[in-house]
């Protein structure tokens, strides 16, 4: 079976992320290899417990190794202070020791979660990554962010904490509404669009039936994705430069997502679509970037079924998009920062926007 293997790079804390169909079944053996003894806690969220827990024990129980799982519930509320709390009490009742590995088995929400509870439960678990949804394992089961909400603002507690290894099962990816796999697909848009044209003109190709179930091309995307990840988390782990082009279309998604409510009314990764849209054509209005890739990209978008702009069932406002915006964790010194684009697969990190244009590219955006 098709299996790429990716290193992140970070000196003893380096890891592989294992891609491929079928990567679930060997989580026993590739656990045993890790050398962390015959126990874990597998945290997984009600539904991808149902869907895929019994699978990951069979494979875990093959190499003898014990575990034990708690749920969560599903949705983004799960990343909460209340839900971290309840799930340190649950994994400290299960009498957990240093060497007790964590095994997060889910999309986004859980692997944030279990991964700042791997991080301070005994002031530090080791913990596996299974990522279940695309979003997951292009973006977040990779590079040792981990956190929950806050009424302050989405991820704003938590801790870098590198997993020990991530198995991304592109077979898993089959189960996920094509909604859902849309919006991960806007996280693998975002690699080509920020640092590798080539790709970008291979996903103009294959993205449309790699949504529709083309496997080879979907395990070429994963690791596309997952190599130019572990390229920039390798260079900038805590994000004090490049790392923060992972965050191309983020300041104004994560607006947009605010005003929406992180819910089913604009999934991350849709708000993303959006946000990379405004950040092309916020560079093109500075001058920087040819008005053809804005609308390239946006082409392409759309192409895929994502959205290009804000909904048009709801009054936006200039001026509450911009509080959100500034009150993002990018702000540097009370400046907003920016990822820009010279074009398709050059972006950069600035601070030095002006205001206008920014409420120019929110204002022609809502405008109905
Ligand atoms: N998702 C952005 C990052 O990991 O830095």
């Amino acid at each position: 079976m098709t299996r790429e293997t990716i290193r992140v790079g970070l000196g003893p804390r380096s890891y592989d992320i294992v891609i491929g169909p079928g990567a679930l079944a060997e989580a026993g053996a590739r656990i045993t290899a890790l050398g962390r003894g015959k126990r874990v806690i597998v945290v997984a969220d009600a539904r991808v417990a149902g869907l895929h827990g019994a699978a990951l024990e069979a494979s875990l129980a093959a190499a003898g190794i014990t575990a034990e799982t708690l749920t969560v519930p599903p949705g983004e509320a799960t990343k909460s202070m209340a839900v971290l709390a309840d799930l340190l009490d649950r994994i400290l009742a299960l009498g957990v020791e240093r060497r007790t590995l964590l095994v997060a088995l889910g999309g986004g929400v859980v692997g944030d979660l279990a991964g700042f509870a791997a991080a301070t439960a005994l002031r530090g678990l080791d913990f596996v990554q299974i990522p279940t949804t695309l979003l997951a394992q292009v973006d977040s089961s990779v590079g040792g962010k981990t956190g929950v909400n806050s009424k302050h603002g989405k991820n704003l507690i938590g801790a870098f904490h590198q997993p020990l290894l991530v198995l991304a099962d592109t077979a898993l990816l089959a189960t996920l509404p094509a909604r859902e796999l849309r919006a991960g697909y806007a996280e693998v848009a975002k690699y080509g669009a920020l640092g590798d044209a080539d790709f970008f003109a291979w996903l103009e190709e294959h993205g449309p039936t790699l949504l529709a179930g083309d496997g080879d091309a979907m395990i070429r995307a994963v690791k596309r994705s997952c190599e130019m990840k572990a390229e920039i988390v390798g260079q900038d782990e805590r994000e004090a430069a490049q790392r923060a082009l992972l965050n191309l279309g983020h300041t104004f998604g994560h607006a947009l997502e605010a005003e929406t409510g992180y819910g089913d009314a604009l999934l991350h990764g849709e708000a993303v679509a959006i946000g990379m849209v405004m950040a092309f054509d916020l560079s093109v209005r500075l001058g920087l970037c040819p008005a053809a890739d804005r609308d390239r990209l946006a082409r392409h978008l759309e192409a895929v079924g994502l959205p290009t702009r804000p909904a048009r069932d709801r009054a936006w406002s200039v001026g509450a998009l911009l509080h959100h915006m500034t009150r993002d964790k990018k702000v540097k010194d009370g400046r907003m920062t920016f990822i820009l684009v010279r074009g398709i697969g050059q972006a950069f990190v600035t601070s030095e926007v002006p205001a206008e244009p920014v409420a120019a590219v929110l204002a022609d955006a809502i405008a109905a």
